[in-house]
């Protein structure tokens, strides 16, 4: 079984929905507490092992290139003041040399057509997908999960939660053939149901570990939800080739494209930090926030 040693990080989206934040803003540098979105992945996918990193960008997004650069002059100016624990912090985002890539994705078709464009980068073994937007809390990284089935049973894995009935239609929702425990076995899946459609309310999260042959599906470019090239589309051609697994990972997964999930994220990782906890509660009681 081919390791896998390389990470796309899809961030070509217009993050319409956040709105006018994002208007000269990529989505993924929003942050939780004090940290993007997109550090949260790479820092997933690091703890996983894998240290091969390919950004899709698109149009306004060199924020995210910077962030994962030097920057001397605030560098120069915290040394100055022996600002050394921040010092700290900012090497430790600093991916190896030569260890990002970056393609850009010219016009934003959808995650699909986005993957496709980083199929020369990837070449021919399999690869992680991580979407910034989806945050996971969990004590081992939803990626490595993951990827302790794949080294088990090989072809795809998605992760997969269970989202309410009537939400369906937000999510790529799976047809089971089996299920034991934590492991399933897909049948088929399909784009953004409507819930009398939908064959469960089991919904794909934005975390894949994919082979290469996705690339010759996404190269037919066929639109699917939304007029957008789908990767679930592009997934469910690949059914019955390779094992398809989904995998209920264990940890909490917050919608940070999304303005509730995006505040909810803050507050739980807020909440778990000594020094904003006690003013939180404080507020939330004076307030009267509790109901
Ligand atoms: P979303 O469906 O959340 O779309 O994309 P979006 O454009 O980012 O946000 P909204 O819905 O307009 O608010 C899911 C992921 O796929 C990436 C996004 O950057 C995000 O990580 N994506 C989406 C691309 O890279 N390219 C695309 O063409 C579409």
């Amino acid at each position: 079984m081919k390791p896998v040693k390389k990470a796309v990080f899809p961030v070509g989206g217009m993050g319409t929905r956040f709105l006018p934040a994002t208007k000269s803003m990529p989505k993924e540098m929003l942050p939780i507490v004090d940290k993007p979105l997109i550090q949260y992945a790479v820092e997933e996918a690091r703890a996983a092992g894998i240290n091969e990193i390919i950004f899709v960008t698109g149009r306004g997004k060199s924020a995210i290139e910077d962030h994962f650069d030097h920057s001397y002059e605030l560098e120069d100016m915290l040394a100055k003041k022996n600002k050394n624990d921040i010092l700290e912090q900012l090497a430790q985002i600093l991916p190896d040399e030569g260890s990002i890539s970056y393609i850009r994705q010219q016009e934003p078709l959808g995650l699909g057509h986005a993957i496709y464009c980083a199929r020369h980068i990837v070449g021919d073994e399999p690869f992680a997908v991580l979407l910034a937007d989806d945050l996971v809390r969990a004590d081992r990284p939803c990626l490595k999960q993951m990827l302790d089935l794949y080294y088990e049973r090989g072809g795809n894995v998605v992760a997969v939660e269970e989202v309410p009935h009537e939400k369906t239609s937000s999510y790529g929702i799976l047809d089971v053939a089996s299920r034991e425990d934590k492991i399933i076995e897909i049948k088929g899946m399909v784009e953004k149901p409507k819930p009398e459609d939908a064959p469960s309310n089991l919904s794909i999260i934005g975390r894949y570990i994919l082979q290469p042959e996705i690339f010759d599906h996404l190269a037919k470019k066929q639109l699917g939800a939304g007029n957008e090239i789908q990767l679930t589309d592009a997934m469910a051609k690949m059914l019955g080739d390779s094992p398809f697994h989904g995998y209920l990972f264990e940890g909490e997964r917050f919608d940070c494209g999304d303005k509730t999930g995006f505040i909810l994220a803050n507050l739980a990782f807020a909440m778990e930090r000594p020094e904003m906890c006690e003013g939180i509660k404080n507020y939330i009681h004076k307030n009267k926030l509790l109901i």
